[in-house]
């Protein structure tokens, strides 16, 4: 039994693309940077290593995983385009951007990957050291992002260590990501839908359709039955500390999560104070928020206090994310 690794921590060299690749195909769990955030690889193929892998972070076995290839070649072998899929993949890839797609007839992703669902998500990652390994590999990877269940998405090495150390074989280091949160994930179906807002702006995916992106059913996010998009979990990407959103003012000993230059009264009894972007940029604040919140989750506050996020660009994935950690916990 592989129980209990040694987590060894590289830097992002030629040796060690070499060595992540070699990890994947022995049935390892590599954690890697991508342009969104940290994901944890495993052999899309390997099942055995799939199963480690939902362990390693505790993830309920009904929530798919997202396969990573390095090119739109690559990821026909698994899914299958219709025209708006291909054109979605042409304007975006490599990037912040999921397809979720009928699977292809000799699709090689395990079905423990897809949880049995018809339907693969698939994404063309842009960082170059995610890159590098997908080459080097030449199979797809599944890659969550590199953190316990329910908790924080990593953007830095340092948030996978703290969360999955002893738990995975060797996390690549390379620096912190520059999007900061998931990708978006568009379910090409009869109607393309927006299952999840991410990294790419609804604005931009529904330029390039021509169209609007419809919503899933509002009961997407329940973790009974076979939902669209099975990992919206209400309850998610949830710091320790309690959240409240759209706060107005501070109660004394909060830590207070700041967007934009306008005072928020009372700020100054915080417990601990981090603005998102001072100067109200939506990309810096996307990049910013899930290491803010580990940092001000350190700080023994009396809960964490988020003034309101504009919604559009960016802001729709920040608002999808800072609902979910503010969400009510089983
Ligand atoms: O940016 C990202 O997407 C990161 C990096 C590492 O690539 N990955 C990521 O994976 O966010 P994860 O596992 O944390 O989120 C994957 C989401 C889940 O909500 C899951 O339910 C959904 O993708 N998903 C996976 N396969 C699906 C499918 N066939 N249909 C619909 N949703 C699917
Ligand atoms: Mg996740």
């Amino acid at each position: 039994m592989r129980t209990a690794p040694t987590t060894e921590i590289l830097g992002p060299g030629e040796a060690t693309v070499g060595e992540a690749a070699r990890c994947l195909a022995a049935g390892g769990l590599v954690a890697f940077p991508t342009e969104t955030v940290y994901g944890l690889g495993a052999d899309a193929t390997n099942p055995a290593a799939i199963a480690r892998l939902y362990q390693a972070k505790g993830r309920p076995l009904f929530n798919p995983l997202i396969s990573h290839v390095a090119d739109l070649a690559q990821a026909r072998r698994i899914g299958r385009f219709d025209a708006q899929a291909t054109a979605l993949a042409e304007a975006f890839w490599p990037g912040p951007l999921t397809l979720a797609l009928p699977k292809t007839a000799h699709c090689e992703v395990a079905e423990l990957a897809t949880a049995g669902l018809d339907t693969v998500a698939i994404r063309v990652p842009a960082h170059r050291v995610a890159q590098a390994i997908l080459r080097a590999f030449g199979k797809p990877v599944v890659a969550p992002s590199a953190n316990l269940s329910g908790h924080v998405s990593p953007t830095t090495a340092a948030h996978v260590m703290s969360d999955l150390a002893g738990r995975i074989d060797l996390i690549v280091d390379g620096g912190p990501v520059e999007v900061g949160v998931e990708s978006s994930i568009v379910g090409c179906f009869e109607t393309p839908m927006l299952l999840r807002p991410g990294g790419l702006p609804r604005e931009e995916i529904e330029r390039v359709l021509g169209c609007k992106l419809t919503q899933p059913p509002a009961d997407a996010g329940d973790d009974d039955g076979q939902p669209l998009a099975p990992g919206m979990l209400v309850s998610h990407y949830a710091p320790r500390s309690m959240v409240r959103l759209n706060a107005e003012r501070i109660e004394a000993g909060e830590a207070l999560l700041a967007f934009g230059a306008a005072a928020v009264p009372g700020a100054d009894k915080a417990a601990a104070v981090l603005n998102l972007s001072a100067s109200g940029d939506l990309n810096e604040a996307a990049a910013n928020l899930f290491g803010y919140l580990r940092a001000l989750d350190t700080k023994q506050a009396k809960g964490i206090a988020v003034v309101p996020v504009p919604a559009h660009g960016l802001g729709e994935a920040i608002n999808d994310r800072l609902r979910r950690a503010a969400a009510a916990r089983e």
